[in-house]
Formats: C-alpha cells, structure tokens, sequence
C-alpha cells in the first residue's frame, strides 16, 4: 500500500523512475499512483519513499518521519582498512559484548539487501553463555559419535588433524567464542543460499569496526543441519533452514599488520 500525499508531490516521478517493480504510474492528474493489479508485485523496498526529494511517499505504513537522513559515510579508504584489516578470529575473551553494541549490531540486521526484498529472513543471537555451551556441547558429542561411526573420515578424509581435536575435546568448531548469530530463510524464500551469507557479511563488517572480532563457522551450518536438537534449541519454525553462522565476541588477539593475499585472478570480461 502506497500512499501519495497530494500537497505535498511535485509531481517529479523520481518514485515512478525509481520502482523497481514497475508498480506506481503518474495519474492522469500527474500524480503517481499504485496500479491496482499490479499492486501484489510491490516489494515494499521502499525506494518511492526514499527518493521522493519532498518525503509525499508513506510506504505500507512506512513515513518519511520515521527514515533516517543521509549521515557521513566512512570514505573509500576507510572501508578499504575495514575490508583488509578484517581477520578470522579464532580467540576470544570470555566476555560479553557491551549491550550498546549489540543492540546496534542487532538494529543493523533490518538493512541487509535480500532476493526480492523477502523480509522473512530469521536471525539468532546467542547471547547467554549457558546457550552456547549447549550448541558447543551437543555440536561435539554429535561429531565424537559421527567420528567413532567411521563417517567423518569418509566425509572430511583431509581433516584427520581436526578429527583428532574433537575426540580430545578441543572446541574447533566454536572456537569458545561468547556469541554467535545465525541466519535462517525459508526453504522457498527466492535466494536462500545468498541472503543469510550476505547480511553477515555486513554484520561481520559492522562488528569488526566496532573492535569486535568475527570468524564463519561453515560447520556450524552443517551442524544445525544435521542436528534436531541443535535446531529444536533455536526454535526454527519448520520450513526454515540455518544458511549461515558467525561467531563473534571481543578478540584476545591483536594483528599488527593485515595479511597480503595472494590475488584472485581478476579479468575483464568480454569476447575479445
Ligand atoms: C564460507 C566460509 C566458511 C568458513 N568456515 C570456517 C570455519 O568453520 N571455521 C574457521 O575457523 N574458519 C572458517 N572460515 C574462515 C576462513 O578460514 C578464513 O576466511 C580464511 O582462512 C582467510 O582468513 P581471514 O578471514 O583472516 O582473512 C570460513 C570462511 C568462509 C568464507
């Protein structure tokens, strides 16, 4: 539902230009309006209402009232620090994180980009301590006994190593991280391979500027996989399923300098 506030439009059509979806239409009085059948195409982006230069646009209850201003962006060499100075952290102090800075990086969720706008994207934040010992805690006794079963060797026949750890108890899964964020779609959300990888991403860029350290743990998205009691502890409603999973907590760890990759190959496209 889009509603237009008539003293207010100038008539510009920068919403019209902008929708996406192709959805609104200058009126015959020239000004815009949602064209009823297509009004079940609208994603609710909210772009009219960002783009209108005079705030006409109020987007399914959504005014411009209640969307922030455009604030000071950090520049390009700023974010190229964040993007090489972020490192995998694999050790972390036993303590929260301030409660400022997690509802901050909490609040930060609602802008992640996702396919088609699917607003039906869930996020878990483990916060307690008590809960993450018990994701640690069922997460290795379920890989002690897939160890004992033979089937690990068969799936992972590279990680004897990491195999060894497990039986001897070591966390190399949650790396006695304090918290963790899952992400979660529905099993036919549009793009539900991309969307829980993209909006960490950001979250793991947020939290790094705050100091934090963050590490993927790709096997903790098996786990919940294969696990009923490791999602029956979420609460995952059912027809969603766990797509990605980051640890973060402050780091015991300190780089004095950023690591120098070894390029990916980077070519310029074209049938030349
Ligand atoms: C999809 C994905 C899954 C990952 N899973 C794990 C993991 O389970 N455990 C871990 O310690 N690191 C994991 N990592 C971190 C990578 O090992 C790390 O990004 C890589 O070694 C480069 O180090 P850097 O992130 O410090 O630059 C994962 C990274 C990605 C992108």
């Amino acid at each position: 539902m889009i509603e237009i506030d008539r003293d207010r439009c100038v008539k510009c059509h920068e919403c019209v230009r902008d929708c996406a979806a192709e959805v609104l239409r200058p009126g015959p009085d020239g000004i815009p309006a949602v064209v009823p059948e297509l009004e079940k195409y609208c994603m609710n982006c909210q772009h009219c209402l960002a783009v209108c230069p005079k705030g006409a646009v109020t987007c399914h209850g959504t005014t411009p009232d209640q969307c922030a201003r455009p604030g000071r962006l950090p520049d390009p060499e700023s974010m190229f620090h964040l993007i090489r100075q972020r490192r995998s952290i694999r050790r972390f102090r036993q303590a929260p994180v301030p409660s400022e800075v997690m509802e901050k990086l909490k609040d930060s969720l609602a802008w992640s980009p996702t396919g088609c706008n699917d607003h039906r994207l869930l996020f878990y934040v483990i916060e307690d301590p008590a809960d993450m010992e018990f994701y640690r805690q069922e997460t290795g006794r379920m890989l002690r006994l897939m160890i004992r079963s033979g089937i690990m060797r068969l799936v992972y026949p590279g990680y004897k190593r990491f195999l060894r750890e497990i039986m001897n108890g070591k966390d190399v899964i949650f790396r006695s991280a304090p918290h963790m964020i899952a992400a979660a779609t529905p099993k036919d959300a549009p793009c539900r391979e991309a969307d829980p990888w993209i909006a960490l991403s950001y979250f793991d860029l947020f939290a790094q500027s705050f100091g934090l350290g963050t590490c993927w743990c790709g096997f903790g998205v098996h786990a919940f996989r294969w696990n009923r009691r490791l999602r029956r502890r979420l609460n995952l409603p059912s027809g969603y399923r766990v797509g990605a999973v980051l640890l973060f907590g402050e780091p015991e760890v300190h780089y004095p300098r950023a690591t120098r990759p070894e390029p990916f190959p980077v070519r310029i496209g074209g049938n030349l």
